[in-house]
């Protein structure tokens, strides 16, 4: 058997770290005996620029074909803000339903962090972000707009099968992490007292349950914030809606490199997922052979874990942490190596 994986480089610097991903996957490939073949879809900010169209509808019914799409970043310069985010990565999302936001906040050795006498044993967790609801669902709209009576929403929508098939991802995935077994709702219990009193019942109940052996805790997602920098050790795994896992997994990326480092599976279960470094298309550093290739080689990772390659997932995340080792940052410019040197050296490292 073969895998098929659609690989979508994107915008801005995508292309590249996509390629060091890639040349990861073909030394990893070759050593488990893996067959895979890929194929390249060229959608981006370029192709709208060309087009008018950010994704042809037929996109999401060719993706499903596949068994993984590999994602840059998706972001341009000349496209206003929210045209391709909108229409191309929210699009596919959406579409082929990929109700999990996976994110690791894991800090390797030799790498900085900015939370002082916090290193490796203490940062160490996983974010389970719902994907497919809450603020992001486009419920709302305007009224009058542009006129001093103005009027906008923005609803948050929270389902109790979409809360409900999140939470059980999150269960299942704390007690196949087994570490500490605690699995943390992030939320706004005070504030929010609809969406999150839904949240925390399900959460309960769901956990009474079905994971016994699972430890409940709850947290406000302020405190939430305070308690990364603070005491990110007292974290294991964490479950929490859209827009608050948006928010919190750019401050995880800090406190484990940077966006250098961090990456993300945008997961259906039962579907085609989608892997990513979570940080954007930087369109300023395109093609000059500096940006770090580490995010999206460890989506590269994730992607190998999702489609049940443990061992190659294994040798990658390896293969990354020797590589750490020989760099001073995880900052663009700053790795002591270039893009493509990065990439070379993670995969003579598999
Ligand atoms: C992310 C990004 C996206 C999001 C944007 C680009 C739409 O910030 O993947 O975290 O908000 O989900
Ligand atoms: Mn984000």
């Amino acid at each position: 058997m073969s895998y098929k994986i659609a690989v979508i480089g994107g915008d801005g610097t995508g292309p590249e770290v996509v390629a060091e991903g890639l040349k990861v996957l073909e030394a990893v490939a070759r050593k488990h005996k893996i067959k895979y073949e890929t194929t390249n879809f060229d959608f981006g900010g370029e192709r709208y620029k060309r087009t008018g169209e950010a994704l042809p509808a037929s996109a999401p019914d060719e993706l499903r074909k596949f068994d993984a799409i590999y994602l840059g970043a998706i972001g341009h310069p000349d496209v206003k803000p929210g045209i391709l985010e909108h229409g191309i990565l929210l699009k596919l999302r959406f579409a082929l339903d990929q109700y999990i936001n996976l994110r690791p906040v894991k800090l390797y050795p030799n790498v900085w962090t900015p939370i002082k006498d916090k290193g490796p044993e203490q940062i160490d967790f996983v974010v389970v972000r719902e994907n497919t609801e809450g603020l992001y669902a486009g419920s709302g709209g305007s009224l009058r707009k542009g006129t001093p009576d103005e009027i906008a929403t923005q609803v948050s929508v929270n389902t109790r099968m979409g809360v409900e098939r999140c939470l059980r991802y999150a269960f299942e995935y704390c007690q196949k992490r087994n570490k500490r077994k605690q699995l943390t709702l992030v939320g706004k219990t005070n504030v929010l007292t609809y969406a999150f009193d839904l949240w925390e019942r399900a959460f309960h109940e769901i956990g009474a349950r079905n994971y016994p052996d699972i430890k409940r805790e709850y947290a406000h997602v302020d405190a939430t914030c305070m308690w990364f920098v603070k005491n990110p050790e007292w974290f294991d795994v964490i479950v929490t809606d859209n827009i608050f896992g948006d928010i919190i997994t750019d401050l995880g990326a800090m406190i484990q490199g940077g966006m250098g480092i961090a990456a993300g599976g945008n997961i259906n279960p039962k579907g085609v997922s989608m892997f990513e470094p979570i940080g954007g298309s930087a369109p300023k550093y395109t093609g000059k052979n500096v940006i770090n290739p580490l995010a999206a080689i460890g989506a590269m990772q994730m992607m190998l874990e999702t489609l049940g390659e443990d061992k190659a997932a294994a040798d990658v995340e390896n293969a990354i942490i020797r590589t750490v080792s020989k760099m001073p940052s995880m900052s663009a410019g700053k790795m002591g190596m270039s893009t493509t040197e990065v990439g070379d050296t993670v995969a003579k490292n598999v």
